[in-house]
């Protein structure tokens, strides 16, 4: 197949599943990149995609929360549609557990009109993550980009060897949603985690924490966040230069015990070819 178009679709508060497709674009070498960074609420709000080429490829990440596809996301993603293109499609999670993202995303991009030729679920630091509770720190390392950049290699090389995309096997990507995760109710990271904090005496007013928040949540002018809103996603915390808000967890004890217990083997990449 002639492919000489990629479309990189993310939603990346803390950039560790951007990182992932930049790895994976570079393996796939192609030169014709456009980039839709649905992490900003205004990209998100008006984003409709209609695919109609075919020599287009493209490729979607989304964090992984609650163990599914964040809900934030679901509506701007259902707006995506093609006419049988080839796609590559990403989870991050953050080394605690992958759930059910990946199939529902091929359920979802499927229903659209896409072909799932290539996918991966892969390791970034969790957004719990900090310098006392260290979760998958510093992930996506070198060895999850390079089999990142290698998944992007082996897929080209894959679409090279057919002019049709129904000649391709279905990828067997499963998924099982934990008990925890079925029992909790959607967003439930607001019981874990306080909204970010602001302290007034680090804080220069920069305003890089409102630029940053994937949901608008944070007052331009007081800095206080809405609670509702807060995804706990805690960009703002880890791209704050003067370290001006931080993590406070509710049940710290507990918190803190269930992710150093689930979080402490590390886990490793999954791809599909
Ligand atoms: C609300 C919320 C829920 C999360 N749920 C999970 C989860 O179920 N399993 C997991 O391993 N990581 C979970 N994470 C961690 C993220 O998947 C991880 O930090 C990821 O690297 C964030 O991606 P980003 O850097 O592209 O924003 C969650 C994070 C947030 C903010």
């Amino acid at each position: 197949m002639k492919i000489d178009k990629l479309t990189k679709i993310y939603f990346s508060p803390t950039n560790t599943t951007q990182y992932i497709i930049e790895a994976i674009s570079t393996g796939l070498k192609i030169e014709n990149t456009k980039t839709i960074d649905l992490t900003k609420p205004e990209v998100r709000q008006n984003f409709k995609l209609d695919i109609n080429l075919n020599n287009e490829l493209l490729i979607i990440g989304v964090p992984v929360y609650e163990e599914r596809i964040p809900e934030v996301i679901e509506k701007s993603l259902a707006n995506l549609s093609g006419q049988g293109q080839p796609i590559i499609l990403i989870a991050l999670y953050g080394n605690i557990g992958e759930g059910i993202a990946l199939k529902q995303l091929k359920e979802l991009v499927e229903e659209n009109g896409f072909n799932v030729i290539g996918a991966g679920s892969f390791i970034g630091e969790h957004s719990f993550s900090n310098n006392e509770l260290k979760i998958a720190k510093n992930r996506p390392d070198k060895d999850d980009l390079k089999k990142a950049k290698y998944l992007g290699k082996k897929i080209i090389e894959k679409l090279k060897t057919s002019n049709n995309i129904e000649n391709f096997a279905e990828l067997n990507i499963q998924g099982k949603l934990p008990l925890i995760a079925k029992i909790l109710p959607r967003n439930s990271a607001k019981m874990f985690a306080e909204k970010p904090k602001i302290d007034n005496k680090k804080c220069n007013r920069c305003g890089i924490c409102i630029n940053v928040c994937p949901v608008g949540a944070i007052d331009k002018k007081e800095l206080e966040i809405d609670d509702n809103i807060c995804l706990r996603c805690f960009a703002c915390v880890k791209k704050c230069p003067k370290e001006a808000r931080k993590i406070n967890f509710k049940k710290s004890w507990l918190v803190k015990f269930i992710l150093r217990k689930k979080g402490k083997v590390r886990k490793e990449p999954k791809i599909y070819f």
